[in-house]
Parts: structure tokens; C-alpha cells; sequence
């Protein structure tokens, strides 16, 4: 069972690292040593190894008598390589909480920094930039256009921003997903989960510090979420991505290093290690759950996804 407080690091994330750290590594892989290694240092020279800082962040929206106040003051912290899950009931200010850390949004007040960049000192064409070299998001409802194939879909946010992908990028990153014989098919060609791999591609293709996901699994049967889930995990371990995902099942919140959870806008309780049947009960706890839905159904087993 997760404690409440397990240290920064227990033996088994090491080993995870360490495995990491040791396998095998081609040059234009993700996980190719350097660039981890560039990727923990940030541009200023200073040695934060925070990819995600987010202090006091304050999210109204509305105005006098409309008000609703969807972000109470947080603070929290995403390091570098870590994989956080975030729940919380309906309304509780989770897509706003991803949204203002991703440089979607921006907070009515408090600070958001990414990589040791203020995103509230951001004009919008500086936002927009760093969104595009620094951040991969993903949707719940994939987001992907149906008449280009898979190959055009992955790589059109590169194209919006008139650059190209290296050479062998795009193979390497639809094979990183499994999707390497589907680049010239169309997403109507696709199972729904391998639609998400091609939206985690698509945020894959710049190779982002951050992935911020939106329910990515919401839209997905249980083997297909994962597979996707699977594959999140992997990109924090192997190639020291920064992974935020919201989420409303405990099984996909135990593929997680930590779980936040959210209530009114507020940070009110983190588990780290979490597995699902720990998560169910905290969200019960948060009145997410009704009592019948807190015993986790026979797929959720006692450890976590690692
Ligand atoms: N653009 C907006 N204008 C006004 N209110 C908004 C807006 N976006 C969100 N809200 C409100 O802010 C609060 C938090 O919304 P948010 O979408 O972050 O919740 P959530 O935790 O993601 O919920 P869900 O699990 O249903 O997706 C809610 O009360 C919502 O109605
Ligand atoms: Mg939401």
C-alpha cells in the first residue's frame, strides 16, 4: 500500500532511473544521454530541477456577481521527469490548473514558471513560441484533422510554425508509439486509442520538457488506455519527460509518481506511489465517488503500474 509521505525517491523509482539511464540509447532517440542531459539543465545556467513551478496561482472567471473562482491560490511543483497525475471532482479546477501551467490560460494572479520562464511576463507571441518548442498537449478528444494522414497530423504543428521536422524524426516517433506501418492512413482508419498515439506523437514530435494531458484515456476502452498510459510512463522514465495528466480513474492515476487532488479550487491532498485502490479512497474522501464506486473493481490490483 502507498504511504502518504514516501520520500522524494523510493528504491524502486531509483531502479526505474537507473534502468533508464542504462539501457539502450540509439542517437536520435529521446533518450539519447545528452539530451537528457541538456534538457536538465535549464538556458539561465541555474540547476532547478523543477520543469513546472506554479506559486499562489489565482483563476476568476467571470466578473462582480458571476464570479467563480476556479483556481483558490496553488502552489505546487512538477519536476523534471516526474509523472503527476491530478484528480478531483467535476468542477474542482483541473483543466484550469493545466490550462494556466501549460501557458493556455492565463491566471488572474500568482506565478506560473516553466523551465525558470515567468509565463505571466509572456506577451502572447513570446507565450506562443515557448508553447510550441517547450509543451505538448493532449486532448481527451484527440483533436486530430480527418483528412490529413497520420504522418501530416503529427507533424503539423511543426508546419503551422514553419519549421520541419529532422530527418527520421517522424519515423522514430510514430515507431516510439507503435504506429510505424500507419503513417499514410487517416484517423477514420484507426482504433480510438491508436488515434490518441497519434495525438501523443503529435506532442511527442517537437520534443517537449512538458506534456500536459486532459483526460487522454477518457475516450479509451481499458487496454487501449493502457497502452497510452504505458506509454506516458514511458516518456518520463526514458526520455525525462515532464508528464502532467488530469484524470478521474484511479487505475490510470497509479501509472503516476504522485497524485494531486484538487477540491473548490483547492490543493488539498497529494499520494505518492499511489496505487488505484488508495486513489479511489481519497477520492471518495473528496465526495467524487458515491461509497459504491470506492472498492475498486477486480483490475485494480494492489500495486501501482511501474
Ligand atoms: N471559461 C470559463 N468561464 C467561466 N467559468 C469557467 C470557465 N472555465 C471553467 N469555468 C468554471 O471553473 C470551474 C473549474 O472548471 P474546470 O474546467 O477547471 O473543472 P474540472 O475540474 O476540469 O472539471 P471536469 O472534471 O468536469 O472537467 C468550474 O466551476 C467551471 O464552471
Ligand atoms: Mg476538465
Amino acid at each position: 500500500m502507498a504511504g502518504l509521505c514516501a520520500p522524494e525517491e523510493d528504491g524502486r523509482q531509483r531502479r526505474r532511473r537507473q534502468a533508464a539511464s542504462e539501457g539502450s540509447v540509439g542517437p536520435d532517440s529521446p533518450a539519447d544521454p545528452d539530451r537528457k542531459a541538456a534538457r536538465a539543465m535549464p538556458n539561465d545556467g541555474s540547476t532547478t530541477t523543477d520543469a513546472v513551478r506554479m506559486t499562489e496561482v489565482r483563476k476568476v472567471y467571470g466578473k462582480r456577481d458571476n464570479q467563480v473562482v476556479a483556481l483558490n491560490g496553488v502552489t505546487t511543483r512538477f519536476g523534471r521527469g516526474t509523472f503527476t497525475a491530478i484528480m478531483g471532482p467535476s468542477g474542482s479546477g483541473k483543466s484550469t490548473l493545466l490550462q494556466c501551467a501549460a501557458g493556455l490560460d492565463r491566471p488572474t494572479s500568482g506565478s506560473v514558471l516553466l523551465e525558470d520562464h515567468e509565463l505571466s511576463d509572456m506577451n502572447e507571441t513570446r507565450l506562443t513560441m515557448l508553447r510550441r518548442d517547450r509543451i505538448g498537449f493532449i486532448f481527451q478528444a484527440f483533436n486530430l484533422l480527418p483528412v490529413l494522414t497520420v504522418r501530416q497530423n503529427v507533424t503539423l504543428p511543426l508546419r503551422l510554425a514553419g519549421r520541419k521536422p529532422a530527418r527520421g524524426r517522424v519515423k522514430s516517433v510514430l515507431e516510439q508509439v507503435g504506429l510505424g506501418e500507419r503513417s499514410k492512413h487517416r484517423p477514420a482508419e484507426l482504433s480510438g486509442g491508436q488515434q490518441q498515439r497519434v495525438a501523443i506523437a503529435r506532442a511527442l514530435i517537437s520534443d517537449p520538457a512538458v506534456i500536459f494531458a486532459d483526460e487522454p484515456t477518457g475516450a479509451l476502452d481499458t487496454r487501449t488506455a493502457r497502452g497510452v498510459l504505458g506509454l506516458l510512463q514511458h516518456s518520463a522514465q526514458t526520455a525525462g519527460q515532464t508528464i502532467v495528466m488530469v484524470t478521474h480513474d484511479p487505475v490510470a492515476a497509479s501509472y503516476a509518481d504522485r497524485v494531486l487532488f484538487l477540491a473548490d479550487g483547492n490543493l488539498v491532498g497529494e499520494l505518492r506511489s499511489p496505487t488505484a485502490e488508495a486513489v479511489a479512497e481519497r477520492m471518495t474522501h473528496l465526495g467524487a465517488f458515491a461509497e459504491e464506486d470506492a472498492l475498486p473493481a477486480p483490475a485494480m490490483t494492489g500495486e501501482g503500474h511501474r
